[in-house]
């Protein structure tokens, strides 16, 4: 396993996979990894000839600098990690690899970037999707994994692909939880350990209004009031936002219909704001 610090190896390193025909999948990722990480990087080894994770602190994403500052970063504990995966190369650029001086050129997708995620991060998903562009543009992937906790971006990084013409196939990862049922996250870490236990209440909550979708229950205000009824017991919990929203486009829907759709939660949680989501519809 190889770690590469400069674009320019990336690149070649890419090329001559294309080469070989040999399958890329990528994971990108920011590093400080979990599990959730590593059930991606599974997904990639069994469905690609070659494995390809990036590990980059992206500084455009974060809006927030003692956010930026205070994200753990560990490449000697996350390499070994994945060594013991299988993974082929990290691809590890330091920020000025990635951003020189006089960089200025951003990608903006419109419209679902504006609401709940980036609502709460301005600038957030401007920053995820020219990272994003740029990392597709030197690894080249056949196929990128993604997590399905962090559904808007999935989102947003589904329309880049689709409105740039990108060749990569996105593919979406079921959230891995802890014991608890709580959303794998770097952020957990932050916790104290019995607040992460009630941290759980989110997915309880979003859990229940399944249950009562399950029952019949398609009125979108109906299946909100039941999480943020769930949240309301637990004084650690502050809402931030609760929709049903359309997976595709993040716009709220009234009634779930045919579509797919999702109940999204963005809570913060004894100070430390977490997300999370279930599927309601898979959509026909
Ligand atoms: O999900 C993340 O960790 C980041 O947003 C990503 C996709 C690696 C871009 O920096």
């Amino acid at each position: 396993m190889e770690i590469i610090n400069r674009r320019q190896r990336m690149f070649s390193i890419a090329r001559k996979l294309r080469r070989d025909s040999k399958t890329v999948g990528f994971v990108p990722t920011m590093g400080a990894l979990h599990a959730g990480h590593l059930e991606l990087v599974k997904e990639a080894r069994q469905r690609c000839d070659s494995v390809i994770v990036s590990i980059f602190v992206n500084p455009t994403q974060f809006n927030d600098a003692k956010d930026l500052e205070r994200y753990p970063r560990d490449l000697t504990k996350d390499s070994a990690l994945l060594a013991e995966y299988d993974v082929d190369h990290i691809y590890a650029p330091d920020a000025e690899e990635i951003y020189p001086p006089g960089f200025s050129t951003y990608v903006e997708v419109e419209g679902l970037t504006k609401g709940f995620e980036g609502a709460s991060r301005p600038g957030h998903f401007r920053g995820v999707a020219t990272i994003v562009t740029i990392l597709f543009n030197t690894v080249r992937p056949d196929i990128a994994f993604f997590g399905q906790k962090d559904a808007q971006q999935v989102a947003v990084i589904k329309r880049l692909v689709a409105d740039l013409g990108f060749e990569t196939e996105i593919v979406v990862v079921p959230t891995v939880r802890e014991a608890s049922g709580l959303a794998m996250s770097s952020r957990n870490e932050r916790l104290s350990p019995d607040a992460r236990d009630l941290a759980a209440v989110i997915i309880n909550s979003l859990r229940a209004a399944k249950m009562e979708f399950k029952r019949g229950e398609r009125n979108a205000a109906a299946l909100t009031q039941i999480v943020l009824s769930g949240l309301s017991k637990e004084p650690l919990a502050s809402v931030d936002h609760v929709a049903v929203v359309d997976a595709a486009t993040m716009e709220p829907v009234e009634r779930v219909g045919d579509t797919e759709t999702l109940i999204i939660a963005a809570v913060e949680f004894a100070g430390v704001r977490l997300i999370d989501n279930v599927l309601l519809n898979r959509g026909q």
